[in-house]
């Protein structure tokens, strides 16, 4: 049995690796300033979690929560594109300088690998499909920049300090858990709220934007072999499943499983918003001895009957 230190435990991909971690049998701490974490995501597993409160950038409360840890996996972040646009330093405190000071302390507590939580985003404007990790970054949001800077940060300690450190790039992660309440919210939270309020989903711009979205388990197994493939250490991922669909397509595949048919609001394309979005997993399948086993359909049947436990 090992001791996992999730950061962002009470958020939505978090909770999820806590959950995933104790049906291992694995021992699991969580570092969660609970900014926009829910204690409740927490609810049902909180007695056999070790819960340190604080801020990444609190350094006592970080090496409180690193200590005698053997697996970090870095979730702590704020998300969302467009929250990051109006509010910059915010994200870049949270995601680039949080990150640096958990690698820091990750590194003078000898824990054995960290694995960080990073992003699609960082492909920005590179107009290239699919991505390839060797591919030139092209940020398009402060969350992006961030999101890349932090990712640097750990091929640094690792080359420098022998941190052994993975990031995953995250393509557009959704599933149980993933907050719906707020405009920052992503597209499928936000479109299962649009279901269970009965309102009209919005779609933003002509809705032909792609994306490969990926259910959340499929980001816990790729975390775990992160943690334990040797081959992956100083390594960059993409994390999704090869395949894209459109915004409509999403929106339409959404209301054919749950039955409610709802004419969606259009409303202009977001700034910062990434046209297309597709990942190349060869260096995942290779490395990490992935293989996507929950497809979008069927994530989305999943995370519907979480919402509503008997989908029409
Ligand atoms: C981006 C990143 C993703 C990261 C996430 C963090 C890319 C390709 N993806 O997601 O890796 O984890 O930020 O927040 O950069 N939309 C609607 N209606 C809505 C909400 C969104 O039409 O109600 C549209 C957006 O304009 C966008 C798409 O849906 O085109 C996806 O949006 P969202 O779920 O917010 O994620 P990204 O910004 O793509």
């Amino acid at each position: 049995m090992s001791l996992y230190l999730v950061t962002g435990g009470a958020g939505f991909v978090g909770s999820y690796l806590v959950r995933f971690l104790l049906d291992k049998g694995e021992s699991v701490r969580v570092l969660d300033n609970f900014s926009t974490g829910k204690r409740e995501n927490l609810d049902e597993v909180s007695s056999r979690v070790d819960l340190v409160e604080g801020d990444l950038n609190d350094p006592e409360a970080v090496a409180k929560a690193v200590r005698g840890v053997d697996f970090v996996l870095h979730e702590a972040a704020i998300p969302s594109v467009p929250r990051s646009i109006e509010k910059p330093m915010e994200s870049h405190e949270a995601n680039a300088t949080g990150t640096l000071m958990l690698l820091q302390a990750a590194q003078a507590a000898g824990v054995g690998r960290l694995v960080y939580a990073s992003s699609s985003s960082v492909y920005g404007a590179n107009p290239e499909l699919p991505k390839v990790e060797t591919m030139r970054t092209q940020p398009l949001s402060p969350y992006a920049v961030a999101k890349l800077t932090a990712e640097h940060y750990c091929m640094v300690f690792h080359k420098l300090y022998g941190l052994e450190t993975v990031a995953l790039r995250y393509f557009n992660v959704f599933g149980p858990r993933q907050d719906p309440n707020s405009p920052y919210s992503g597209v499928v939270s936000r479109f299962i709220d649009a279901i269970v309020s009965d309102t009209p989903p919005t779609i933003h711009g002509d809705g032909e934007q792609t994306r490969d979205f990926t259910y959340v388990d499929n980001v816990a197994h790729a975390n775990f072999a992160a943690c334990h493939e040797a081959a992956a250490a100083g390594g960059v991922y993409n994390i999704g499943c090869q395949k894209r669909i459109s915004v409509n397509e999403l929106w339409n595949t959404m209301a054919e499983l749950s039955g409610r048919h709802l004419e969606p609001k259009r409303e202009p394309a977001r700034s910062g918003d990434v046209p297309h979005s597709l990942a190349d997993i060869s260096a995942a399948r290779r490395d990490l001895g992935l293989d996507p086993k929950i497809g979008v359909r069927d994530g989305l049947e999943k995370t519907l009957s979480f919402y509503i436990p008997s989908p029409q």
